[in-house]
């Protein structure tokens, strides 16, 4: 034990820089992909139809497909039509892309859970789909995708340890060189589960207190 400590202390600055990029990557997926997710999730409810399958094939594609071939396809498969990233910004862009997919079907939800009627009464009092949608649908949608969302806020922080294989410096990379450069797997695996757990831990404490002051009243 006085060893893992010994260790930990030794290899803490370190692992904290990578932290800081997993927190980033983390950060930037989920607004990339609320920036995707909740305009998609609009289109799909109130979209016109033309546009339905363009973007039943995002879905499809970036939620029926490996997180890890997505990236491969852009850093690796991109260039050559082309289009180059840099490490950092191919991470940014799969993750981002791959989180926009899930979020969007959590508004859908949401949007959906929230009943047609109330478009309607919106309607009648004359406002406009648009006023519709910003005052009474939204408010309201979201609430009610707090949990999922959360859920996907845990997940990114443990979906960017793949960023690694293309040599992101995040938490996991550190670790891969620290455990290499100083032979010591057993301790440097550990020590990165227990900053993801911790990680983790902080972030589901705060969501948890934003669930419950938003909480929908009744449904609690
Ligand atoms: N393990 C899944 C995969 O490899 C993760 C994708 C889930 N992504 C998300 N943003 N919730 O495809």
């Amino acid at each position: 034990m006085k060893e893992f400590i010994a260790y930990a202390v030794m290899a803490l600055p370190e692992l904290m820089q990578g932290t800081v990029v997993t927190l980033q990557l983390t950060a930037g997926a989920l607004a990339i992909g609320l920036a995707i997710g909740l305009p998609l999730a609009l289109l799909r409810v109130y979209g016109p139809k033309l546009i339905q399958p363009v973007c039943s094939a995002y879905l499809t594609v970036f939620r029926g497909t490996p997180l890890l071939v997505q990236l491969f396809v852009v850093y690796y498969g991109l260039p050559e039509v082309g289009l180059s990233f840099s490490r950092m910004a191919a991470a940014f862009i799969t993750l981002g892309c791959n989180s926009g997919a899930y979020q969007c079907e959590y508004f859908r939800g949401a949007i959906q859970a929230v009943s047609g009627g109330q478009m309607q009464a919106a309607r009648g009092i004359g406002m406009s789909r648009f006023q519709g949608i910003r005052h009474i649908i939204l408010p309201q949608a979201l609430r009610l995708v707090i949990p999922a969302w959360s859920n996907e806020l845990i997940a990114m922080v443990k979906y960017t340890a793949i960023v690694f294989l293309i040599a992101v410096p995040d938490l996991m990379n550190k670790a891969k060189i620290l455990s290499s450069q100083n032979f010591t797997p057993i301790q440097t695996y550990v020590l990165v589960a227990l900053i993801y757990l911790v990680l983790v831990g902080i972030l589901s404490l705060i969501l948890h207190g934003i669930q419950k002051k938003l909480a929908v009243p009744g449904l609690d």
